[in-house]
């Protein structure tokens, strides 16, 4: 029997970065078959990546605009794309496909404008279609534990929250050659690839949504330091936040910190007790509760009951991390996707991955945060 459910990518050939890491997370549970896509501009890349997947010719499309229309017009054409390509293209590309009734997983940040991001929301309602925004992070198993305990009380009510997610790979844009040379050679530094944002969008959207996603905060309102260092983007920026019931918090994301690498890390504060997790360390958290000497905590045990724990892939102390991550999104995102088609009623535990109104809430903070920074760190409403 063939798998129920196709799909296609756009962007994400042989050496691009995140494609790869999509492809084989959806294989983890093999449902999805692969089957079309347009993987570069580039049409040897293109039809390279096409060959090295097996998929028919005819699958591998030349720009994705043809990709929509013709696998729209199969019978057998795709119920869902991956948009993997840089952030100036997900608005168009997502557009496309949900014009022609196919479900979309698109990268983060979702696109560059506010405007953007509430039409591609509306659209996706209009046409009752899916629409999953891969904020990595929350997938992994500990994710929801984290989710899970907080909901049941465990660090109490919340008084303080403080997230960093800091990196260095960018560090040699502070020595004066590169200050004067605006060098765009990675897309991520170039606004019209990147968007008015370079490290508050490519790594401060997964602080604001890993925070709402484990506690349920909703951001009121953002102060912004930035730092660009000479270069046209940000590269680091300090952000306080206050949210919705004047709960405060902190966060700190970076392109270039020494010996960071791919360090997020997230501290939730109650007033009965915290609970930390670190990127590095991925299938552990740091629960203290009040007045008790602070506890590592693995997923898979039993101690923790048979909740979120439980959606572990492997046994404890053998590390799962970035692909499980996208797995579980793919996992849930899938299977939601199954009852749709089954014609099933889908139910809030069914919908258990990041949203297209996860990425409008995404592309508000890049713009609260940005215009704040370019404000003297003035107070910025994010909705
Ligand atoms: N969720 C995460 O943790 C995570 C991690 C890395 C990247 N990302 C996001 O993924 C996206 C891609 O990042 P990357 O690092 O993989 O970039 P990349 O440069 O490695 O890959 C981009 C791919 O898109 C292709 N492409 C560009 N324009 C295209 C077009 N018009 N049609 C078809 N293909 C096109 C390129 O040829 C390339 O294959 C970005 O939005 C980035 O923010 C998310």
């Amino acid at each position: 029997m063939g798998k129920s459910i196709r799909y296609g990518m756009v962007g994400g050939h042989l050496n691009a970065f995140i494609g790869d890491v999509h492809r084989k997370a959806i294989n983890f549970d093999p449902r999805a078959e692969f089957v079309s896509g347009c993987f570069s501009s580039n049409a040897e890349k293109n039809l390279e990546t096409g060959e090295v997947y097996c998929l028919d010719q005819d699958r591998v499309y030349a720009d994705y605009l043809e990709m929509a229309e013709k696998e729209s017009s199969r019978p057998d054409g795709i119920d869902f794309v991956s948009i993997v390509t840089p952030n100036a293209t997900h608005y168009q590309i997502a557009k496309a496909f949900l014009e022609k009734g196919i479900h979309v997983v698109c990268e983060k940040p979702l696109c560059f404008t506010i405007e953007e991001a509430e039409e591609l929301v509306a659209l996706s309602k209009e046409k009752d279609l899916l629409f999953a925004v891969t904020y990595t992070y929350t997938g992994y198993t500990m994710s929801k534990v984290i989710k899970e305990m907080i909901a049941q009380g465990k660090i109490g009510n919340i008084i303080a929250v403080n997230g960093e997610y800091l990196q260095e790979w960018l560090i040699d844009e502070l020595s004066t050659e590169a200050k004067g040379k605006q060098d765009l050679s990675v897309w991520r530094k170039d606004p019209k690839l990147s968007g008015i944002s370079n490290c508050v969008g490519d790594i401060g959207t997964h602080i604001e949504n890993y925070v709402h996603y484990v506690t349920g905060l909703e951001i009121k309102r953002v102060a912004a330091t930035m730092n660009t260092f000479g270069h046209p983007l940000d590269l680091n920026a300090n952000i306080l936040v206050e949210y919705e019931n004047n709960i405060n918090g902190a966060y700190w994301c970076s392109q270039v910190a020494a010996g960071k690498l791919n360090g997020l890390a997230i501290r939730i504060y109650g007033d009965e007790g915290s609970i930390e997790w670190e990127q590095h360390y991925p299938d552990y958290a740091k629960y203290t509760p009040k007045g008790q000497p602070t506890q590592i905590i693995s997923r898979g045990q039993s101690y923790l009951g048979d909740g979120a724990a439980t959606q572990s892939r492997l046994p404890s102390g053998h590390p799962e991390g970035l692909f499980v991550g996208f797995a579980n999104i793919y996992r849930n995102y899938i299977s939601a996707l199954i009852k749709k088609k089954n014609g099933e009623k889908l139910a809030d535990d069914d919908l258990d991955f990041p949203s297209v109104t996860d990425g409008l809430n995404g592309v508000r903070f890049v713009h609260a945060v940005i215009d704040s920074g370019k404000n003297d760190s003035a107070w910025r409403h994010v909705r």
